[in-house]
């Protein structure tokens, strides 16, 4: 360890060139010019694989030992979160990834096929194109005139800065100021943190009742289980499970609780402008878990997300919990007629 750089391991530095939207690849030319290219690249057979011109700069580098490098920026924590003065403090969490070997230029079809189709699988997931195929007549004569290299990642050393050399206290201290600063990144940025370094005191905007902890940003990777706690729900009738993943995705604050052993039990999100309105939504906690406080923590939560803390009117629609919601302070829309068995408005004014 240096400064609190962390080395990662093999595969998971190989998953954070896999998804960097662009890697830097940096070689020589034959004349001993130093070279440095900003390419699209995809991981494909344990090698990052790039195209060009046939005619390019790009073909100089082929036979060339090279340099391959992605970043991700996680935080930029200001000097003044720990010292009022001195600017010394300041510094970027982050995660990276550099790895070496030799240039290879990649000529037989059918290999150059599987490159560009693993690079629009990345970069146009969507599809909405006949698959790469180095026999079809469509890609034939595109494939023979394109140049495709590929850097085999002989060598890959991953680094993460994510605050672990820093005592445990401090490190829940800078939780709770990227929580105040409420950046855009920030919640994500703070559950990074806590996963890199388990030991840190759960701080207080964070603390869960019942065994659970509650995070403060979810992801990818809570989708599934976010989307099989609101399937059933009544006001999701109808609503398919692709279209619930891309609301809780889509929402800039989404929340939820895990329990001991790490199962998402609540979840709840919320869209809004961060100044005159927001829109909560589907807040759900699991039936074994309800009544101990863990949706009230999670609410709470929601309420108080950068995204959500600024805006004047929060509102919400329920059939049947309005006296849960009322201990927050929503109240019913005095200005909308009142509706049996259906959803009615409720909102939350603050300021
Ligand atoms: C509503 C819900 C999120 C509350 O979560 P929870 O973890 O059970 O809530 P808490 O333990 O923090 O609070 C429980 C309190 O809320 C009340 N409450 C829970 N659901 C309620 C409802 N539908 N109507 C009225 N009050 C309700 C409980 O009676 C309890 O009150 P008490 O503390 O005075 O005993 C949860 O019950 C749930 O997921 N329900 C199904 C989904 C749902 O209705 N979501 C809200 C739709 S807008």
């Amino acid at each position: 360890m240096r400064r609190g750089i962390f080395r990662m391991d093999r595969a998971e530095a190989e998953a954070l060139i896999a998804r960097a939207p662009v890697v830097h690849v940096a070689s020589t030319t034959a004349e001993g010019e130093p070279l440095l290219r900003t390419v699209h690249g995809a991981l494909v057979r344990g090698a990052i694989a790039f195209h060009g011109a046939p005619a390019g700069e790009k073909t100089e580098i082929v036979g060339r030992p090279a340099v391959v490098s992605c970043e991700e920026i996680v935080a930029s924590i200001p000097s003044y979160f720990t010292d009022p003065e001195r600017a010394c403090p300041a510094t970027t969490l982050y995660r990276s990834a550099q790895a070496r070997g030799v240039i290879e230029r990649v000529d037989d079809p059918e290999r150059k096929a599987e490159v560009l189709e693993a690079l629009m699988r990345k970069y146009q997931p969507e599809g909405g194109y006949a698959p790469l195929d180095a026999a079809s007549p469509l890609y034939r004569k595109a494939i023979a005139g394109i140049l495709v290299l590929a850097v085999p990642l002989e060598r890959i050393d991953g680094k993460a800065k994510l605050a672990q050399n820093r005592a445990p206290e401090e490190r829940a201290r800078l939780l709770a100021r990227l929580w105040e600063r409420g950046l855009p990144g920030d919640p994500a940025a703070i559950e990074a943190l806590r996963a890199a370094c388990p030991d840190t005191p759960v701080p207080a905007f964070l603390s869960a009742p019942a065994g659970c902890a509650l995070a403060c940003a979810l992801g990818p990777r809570d989708v599934d289980a976010a989307v099989d706690l609101l399937e059933g729900a009544y006001w999701n009738q109808g609503v398919s499970r692709g279209a619930l993943a891309r609301a809780q995705l889509g929402s800039p604050a989404w929340v939820g609780a895990r329990d001991g052993a790490g199962r998402l039990v609540a979840t709840a999100r919320a869209i809004s402008d961060g100044s005159k309105r927001a829109w909560m939504f589907d807040v759900m906690v699991a039936p074994s878990l309800r009544g101990l406080g863990v949706g009230e923590a999670v609410v709470r939560l929601l309420l108080d997300h950068p995204a959500v803390r600024g805006a004047l009117h929060v509102h919400l629609g329920t059939q049947d919990a309005h006296t849960f919601y009322a201990r927050f302070g929503f109240q019913r829309r005095a200005d909308l007629p009142p509706r049996p068995f259906v959803s009615t408005e409720m909102v939350l004014t603050r300021g």
